[in-house]
């Protein structure tokens, strides 16, 4: 009866269950201290850290990952939406593996890259034109770059709580390691405000950079109502809109700009783009991406050594040409709404606050019943997304601590139901601490 009452209380759970996961995984917990000797807290990237420590993983096939104490999880994270194709799929492995017999590091021009860009260009028609780089990062501040260049103004508007990289993040305002472009904050799905800021600063705004729908701030989708008035506003004063779609670009054949029938100036990519391996791009109207043709007199040089490697446009193309193709989009993405529908009733059947937010194979767990439209009205909850993320770890499903989901083409059927079951029974059992 004791031990009952301990567990309704939050904190005490999640210390029961840090406990129980610590027990569990000895060999990632010596590897995160060995790591620490040599990598700040232990870690490369950030977003992998959580407490009380990160499990290594050994590997993975398909739709399932292995970590370093033998536990295995199915992979509901799809590397962040990088792992679309899910772990290895033979038809990427075997064109990797083909660039790779064929000779890394040419240093010219080879036959994959073209492919890949033509691929996109049919699949989006605001590209008319589009370069490619390594990482989404380095797409965004390209096409932030490009715009400043081209259309001789200094600022970039951006939204609070949005996500384009490390260097580009903007989680209360620009953070503190931002790449110093001169930066106007406005909130998301708020029309009147962004608009208003645009007439007010339009002699200097270069450039309006959004995410069609927020990522890393928790699946919020924008309001199309609001996208277009960007839209218009944008092109009455010659200020480019550029959608961050690293993310979203795989929510229909088109991206979500699409989806929504909106045409961007310049358009960024990334994350699944190059079949798993490391990708960035950046694309759009002829009119900004035209000066990068270095036979131009008034060319402007846009520079990566990897920027072409063989390995990345080859599996890329496979990716886009053979795997996912318009008809395989259409069909993950209805999925995904239809997981997110099964979640969503799972908690109302429940009564917990907990609620899905999301677009087709991209989604959150969230925290509260209240609406949320921006990222100022998402609840934290960290406490309560640390309880939930261990407890599933421990069923063997995995995915990021904020609660982000994204679906990769290797889940089945019984992949989701065994979630449904595993998130139920977890529910159930801290139903007390979830139900306000
Ligand atoms: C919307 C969005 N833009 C840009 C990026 C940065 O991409 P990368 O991690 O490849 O630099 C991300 C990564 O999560 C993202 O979600």
């Amino acid at each position: 009866m004791a031990e009952a009452l301990v567990n309704f209380d939050l904190n005490t759970a999640l210390q029961e269950a840090e406990r129980r996961f610590t027990a569990a995984n000895p060999r990632s917990e010596q590897r995160f201290r060995k790591a620490a000797e040599s990598m700040p807290g232990g870690n490369t990237r950030t977003v992998l850290h959580y407490s009380p420590f990160p499990v290594a993983f050994q590997g993975g096939s398909g739709a399932k990952l292995t970590d370093i104490d033998g536990h295995t999880y199915t992979d509901f994270l799809g590397e962040f939406s990088a792992g679309l194709y899910g772990h290895s799929d033979p038809r990427i492995v075997a064109a990797a593996q083909k660039a790779i017999a064929a000779g890394l590091a040419l240093g010219g021009p080879n036959e994959h890259e073209a492919e890949l860009a033509s691929l996109v260009k049919a699949r989006f028609p605001s590209i008319d034109l589009m370069r490619f780089c390594n990482s989404g990062t380095e797409a965004n501040l390209m096409a932030l770059a490009t715009a400043r260049a081209i259309t001789g103004r200094s600022h970039i508007m951006a939204f609070l709580g949005g996500y384009h990289g490390g260097v580009l993040s903007f989680p209360n305002g620009p953070s503190i390691i931002n790449a110093p472009f001169p930066t106007i904050m406005a909130s998301y799905n708020d029309t009147d405000g962004a608009v208003s800021l645009i007439e007010r600063h339009k002699d200097e705004l270069a450039v309006v950079i959004v995410e069609p729908m927020m990522g890393s701030a928790g699946g919020l989708p924008a309001d199309r109502s609001f996208l277009l008035a960007l839209r218009e506003a944008t092109a009455k004063h010659g200020i480019v809109l550029l959608f961050d779609e690293v993310m979203t670009s795989r929510l229909s054949p088109g991206g979500l700009q699409e989806k929504l029938g909106i045409r961007p100036d310049l358009t960024t990519f990334g994350k699944y783009l190059g079949g798993g391996f490391n990708i960035g791009a950046f694309g759009g109207a002829r009119w900004l991406m035209e000066r990068f043709d270095p036979t131009r007199a008034d060319y402007i040089a846009h520079a990566g050594t990897f920027n072409n490697n063989t390995m990345t446009m080859a599996a890329g193309v496979v990716g886009l040409r053979d795997i996912y193709t318009p008809e395989a989009s259409l069909a993950l993405t209805e999925l995904g709404e239809g997981f997110r529908e099964k979640l969503n009733a799972l908690f109302k059947a429940k009564g917990v606050a907990m609620q899905m937010t999301g677009v087709g194979s991209l989604m959150n767990i969230q925290f509260q019943g209240t609406p949320i439209r921006r990222p100022a009205d998402v609840l934290p909850a960290k406490e309560k997304r640390a309880l939930i993320h261990l407890e599933m770890m421990a069923r063997g499903f995995y995915f990021a601590r904020r609660g982000y989901l994204t679906l990769s083409l290797a889940l089945e059927g019984q992949d989701f139901e065994g979630f449904v079951t595993a998130l139920g029974s977890v529910v159930d059992e801290y139903q007390t601490i979830l139900r306000d």
